[in-house]
């Protein structure tokens, strides 16, 4: 089976968040299964510096009036399909953003480019390839079903990831005219959201199948807290939603081979992640104490619950913890953290930004990390945790509380306990959840056992490629 998966980030190419790891891994992940899948991403500068050699292949000269080519590039394993569209992606600032922070002006055009590309390619416009479906992820690539739908690709059936419902791709309709599709597209079944236009409800409407990145979360998203407004949408849609957890690469997420940790180690040699401990404390400027070190990895927002965890970091001092912060978003939780930091040295470590390495040798030295999200569709750091013996705190949400088993007297006693869970998101709620991390680190055998039964958790893709390959088998027998 050949699939084409339209992403607007993959790693190891370009990653502003999850979404990027995600994309990355499917296709090995789905190799096994018999599926051939090919990534269709932007030409952005990074894309465009790391690839190497390409070969371009026909198909359109322009997109939009922008001149654009399909070029061939294989990386790291990664079958690529690079929409090379130098005034469009070739640029500077990140996949989103410009070098101010502020979203490009043109995003809409963009990434309404990156759908028709996919579009086309569904079609049969590649001399030797035309996918047999279309995986999309996220807004950014959630017209793609759309245009499938008005241009002569609408048998090739198409899947619709959702990564975060907090993010629509909404725009003014002033730009409906520019999106190149009949004017009927601009309605209820179409792409009008409140008078916007939304690709990610247009996806939703045309998409064969849609899916999200944990149970949970699929539960949540029908509902108007979780469903930020799409509620409705997804549940007229009911019968084609389908919630699937992620997996996390467990080659490039390997203890006991990491390249970017000072000492590798397995669930059998737990002692060896001291000097991990030690070069982390090194890194951010911490002292040693009796207490856990607790770490953060995480863009710093609201979703992410950074303001509680800033509300409770007088308690983990008080009672001996450190706290390792790596992360950059919302310039005022940057400056709460940097407080914190000035206040307790020694104590408080923050390094803003983001740094994939440093964010290995967290894992593999903090003692627990923290995750004390509002909501999170699936969450990955919490998996690393679980791989890296870094016990998960995490909130009582989506596919955190999807992944991690919450080490409640019951479940301690029958070895199961994996990390603590906590709800709702509230400094109060926290400062418990703390409490009791304290006092299962002060029974050093019980603590070993949760991270060794953490390191022994699935949290690869095995069951969950499983699952995507036989969505897409069963969209192919139902077209
Ligand atoms: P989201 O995609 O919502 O940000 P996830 O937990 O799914 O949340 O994925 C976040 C990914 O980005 C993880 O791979 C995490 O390690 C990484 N990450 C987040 N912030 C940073 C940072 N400051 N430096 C390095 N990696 C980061
Ligand atoms: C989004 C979500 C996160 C999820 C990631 C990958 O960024 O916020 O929870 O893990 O996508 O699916």
């Amino acid at each position: 089976m050949n699939v084409l998966s339209v992403a607007s980030e993959v790693f190891p190419l370009i990653k502003t968040g999850g979404l990027a790891d995600v994309a990355g891994a499917l296709p090995a992940a789905l190799k096994p299964h018999g599926i051939r899948m090919r990534t269709l991403v932007p030409g952005y500068p990074a894309v465009m510096e790391k690839i190497g050699a390409t070969t371009r292949l026909g198909g359109f000269e322009t997109l939009f009036g922008h001149p654009a080519a399909i070029l061939a590039a294989e990386h790291d394993g990664l079958d690529l399909l690079v929409l090379d569209a130098p005034t469009l992606f070739n640029r500077p600032g990140g996949p989103y953003l410009d070098p101010q922070g502020l979203d490009h002006s043109d995003n809409f055009r963009r990434f309404a480019a990156l759908s028709l590309a996919a579009a086309e390619i569904a079609r049969g416009i590649l001399p030797d390839w035309t996918p047999d479906l279309v995986h999309c992820h996220d807004w950014q690539a959630a017209l793609a079903p759309v245009y499938m739908q008005h241009g002569g690709a609408a048998h090739v059936p198409t899947v619709l990831t959702i990564h975060n419902i907090a993010f629509r791709g909404q725009f003014s309709a002033s730009t409906f005219p520019e999106l190149a599709l009949p004017w009927g597209a601009f309605s209820v079944q179409g792409v009008e959201y409140y008078g916007d236009v939304s690709f990610l409800k247009g996806g939703l409407m045309a998409a064969t199948a849609i899916t999200t990145v944990s149970p949970s979360y699929a539960q949540e998203i029908l509902t108007p807290e979780f469903g930020m407004g799409l509620q409705g949408v997804l549940a007229a849609r009911i019968a084609d939603l389908h919630g699937i957890v992620n997996g996390i690469d467990t080659d490039v997420w390997n203890p006991q081979a990491d390249p970017h940790i000072a000492s590798p180690y397995a669930a059998a040699s737990l002692k060896k992640r001291a000097a991990n401990r030690d070069a982390l404390r090194e890194r951010f400027g911490l002292v040693a104490t009796d207490g856990p070190l607790f770490c953060v990895v995480s863009r710093l927002t609201d979703q992410k619950g950074m303001d509680v965890l800033a509300g409770v970091i007088d308690m983990i001092v008080e009672n001996g913890g450190t706290l390792a912060v790596l992360g950059s978003g919302d310039p005022a939780l940057e400056a709460a953290f940097r407080t914190a930091a000035a206040m307790h040295p020694g104590r408080v470590g923050l390094v803003v930004g983001y740094d994939e390495p440093l964010s290995h040798l967290m894992q593999a030295g903090a003692d627990a990390i923290l995750v004390p999200s509002r909501f999170e569709p699936c969450g990955l750091t919490q998996l690393y945790g679980l791989r890296y013996g870094c016990v998960p705190v995490v909130a009582r949400t989506g596919g955190l509380a999807d992944t991690i088993i919450d080490a409640n007297e019951a479940a301690v006693a029958a070895n199961v306990a994996t990390g603590v869970l906590f709800s709702p998101v509230s400094e109060e709620s926290l400062r418990l959840a703390l409490r009791r991390v304290f006092s299962l680190w002060r029974q050093p055998k019980i603590w070993a056992r949760l991270q060794a039964r953490g390191m022994k958790s699935d949290v690869s893709w095995d069951m969950s490629a499983t699952r995507y390959a036989a969505l897409y088998a069963g969209l192919l027998a139902k077209g």
